[in-house]
């Protein structure tokens, strides 16, 4: 019988050419993938982002297009900072889905926190131009993704690394995730205003994969431009944490279905533990 590991990324680290993706993880923190090495059209997607536009429509009954900003005012935060964010996306669409399961993002978030790795939320954020009532530079203050475990960290073991696909161009005035290169090393959050300073914005186009480690300073600029940003992101968790939200015996059997990795889907969604047949309080019997 084969005994494949399942942390061994090296066939698709060789296939779709990830090795610079991989040193900018280690020692930058953060890493941009290009559609190119992604190897998807753009209409994949255009799906996403009109998936992600679908269900906010259907959520908060306000249309949005993704040239202009939304004529309708939120209350609260939404319309304070100028976004939205809907969360457990992968029981509406196969395409959020895919945005889990691809190759790419498989290998480059096993080798943050190995196998067994779990989704921790299924998020699509929108965001639009920044009101003129927001004063800061950024919208999203600098934070990292693992400060619910207390530091110092090892940046080398994570407990929590992120995705986030680009569905429209990412520059600083398109409000871009900005980010502090190098800080995943400090092991540590940044003091206040310690990281803008130090900060550069995430310059991708649309159809890029930003993947990140959980120790990375990072938050967002203010958006001086009119329309929207769209993104698909994802935290993920090693397995001895519980995710944010709780997919475990929820997604739906055809999504299961439909997916091309079904065993890596059912190990996210932390469908896979009964598979394993491990009984914790199991007495070994005298022999
Ligand atoms: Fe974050």
């Amino acid at each position: 019988m084969e005994n494949h590991d399942p942390t061994d990324i090296s066939e698709a680290v060789e296939t779709y050419g990830l090795a610079r993706h991989i040193t900018e993880l280690d020692e930058i923190g953060l890493t941009v993938v290009p559609q190119s090495t992604l190897g998807l059209n753009d209409t994949w997607f255009e799906q996403l982002r009109d998936a992600i536009l679908r269900v906010a429509k259907e959520r908060s009954g306000v249309t949005f297009d993704v040239a202009t900003n939304p004529t309708a005012a939120f209350e609260g935060r939404p319309g304070v900072i100028g976004h939205l964010i809907l969360s457990h996306l992968i029981h509406e669409d196969q395409v959020f889905e895919k945005v889990l399961t691809h190759p790419v993002k498989k290998a480059l978030m096993t080798h943050m926190l190995g196998a067994r790795h779990r989704l921790s939320v299924s998020d699509g954020w929108i965001k639009w131009q920044t009101p003129d009532t927001w004063e800061e530079e950024s919208t999203t203050g600098f934070h990292t993704d693992q400060s619910v475990v207390p530091p110092p960290w090892n940046w080398r073991l994570p407990h929590i690394a992120n995705m986030n696909w680009t569905l429209t161009d990412y520059t600083r005035e398109n409000g871009a995730l900005a980010y502090v290169p190098g800080s995943h090393l400090e092991g540590r959050l940044p003091e206040p205003g310690e990281a803008l300073p130090l900060a550069v914005p995430v310059e991708a186009p649309m159809g890029s994969l930003v993947m990140f480690n959980g120790c990375t300073w990072h938050g967002a600029y203010r958006k001086t431009t009119p329309g929207l940003r769209v993104a698909m992101l994802g935290q993920h968790s090693r397995p001895y944490m519980l995710p944010f939200q709780d997919f475990k015996g929820r997604v739906a059997d055809e999504t299961y279905a439909a997916s091309e990795d079904p065993d890596y889907l059912r190990s996210l969604m932390r469908d896979d533990e009964d598979q394993l047949r491990v009984d914790p309080f199991a007495v070994p019997r005298a022999q």
